[in-house]
């Protein structure tokens, strides 16, 4: 069959239904654990640092992102709270990336007014904070005693 001079109106209809269908996250395909924890490579030309919800929680704390930030029950209300659910799960990571980027000319002057400066991220403390908010277990054991006395000012400060 021959449709290529004349692409049949409803083929190009199903076809365009195809490409605007975003990937389910059932259909992706799993990476192993080992992958996650060390990193991976997408491609020759491209990788992915470690995920690391531990790191991510501790970061949460260290950072100051629990300064303005809701986590179990902890955090300030400045800005939306991260805990679990909040965003649509499986998480996303480069939307969280992308919310980041987006939100960034509010948050830098937000942090630069609450903490001082703006927080600076590494590729590996970002995955390990984007990690720690897709992680339910790990947040659970997020508390008050995580926080360390300093961000606590701030956080009476405000
Ligand atoms: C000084 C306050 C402050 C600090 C500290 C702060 N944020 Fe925010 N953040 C905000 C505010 C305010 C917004 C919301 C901006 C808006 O939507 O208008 C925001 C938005 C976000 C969003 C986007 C949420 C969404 O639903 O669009 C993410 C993700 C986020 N922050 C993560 C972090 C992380 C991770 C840290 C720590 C590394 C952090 N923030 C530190 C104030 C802060």
């Amino acid at each position: 069959m021959n449709i290529s001079g004349k692409i049949r109106p409803a083929l190009l209809g199903a076809a365009l239904a195809v490409l605007a269908v975003p990937v389910g996250a059932a259909d992706l395909m799993q990476i192993p654990a080992k992958a996650a924890t060390d990193g991976f490579k997408l491609s020759d030309t491209l990788i992915f640092p470690a995920f690391d919800p531990a790191l991510g929680r501790k970061l949460f704390a260290e950072k100051g992102c629990v300064v303005c930030h809701m986590m179990n029950g902890i955090g300030g209300e400045d800005g939306p709270n991260l805990s679990y659910g909040q965003y649509d799960t499986p998480v996303n990571a480069m939307e969280v990336a992308s919310d980041l980027w987006e939100k960034a000319s509010i948050m830098i002057p937000a942090q630069q007014d609450e903490l001082g400066a703006q927080i600076k991220l590494s590729p590996t403390e970002l995955a390990g904070i984007i990690a720690f908010l897709a992680d339910k277990n790990e947040q659970s054991h997020f508390k008050k005693s995580d926080i360390p006395a300093k961000i606590l000012k701030d956080m009476e400060n405000m």
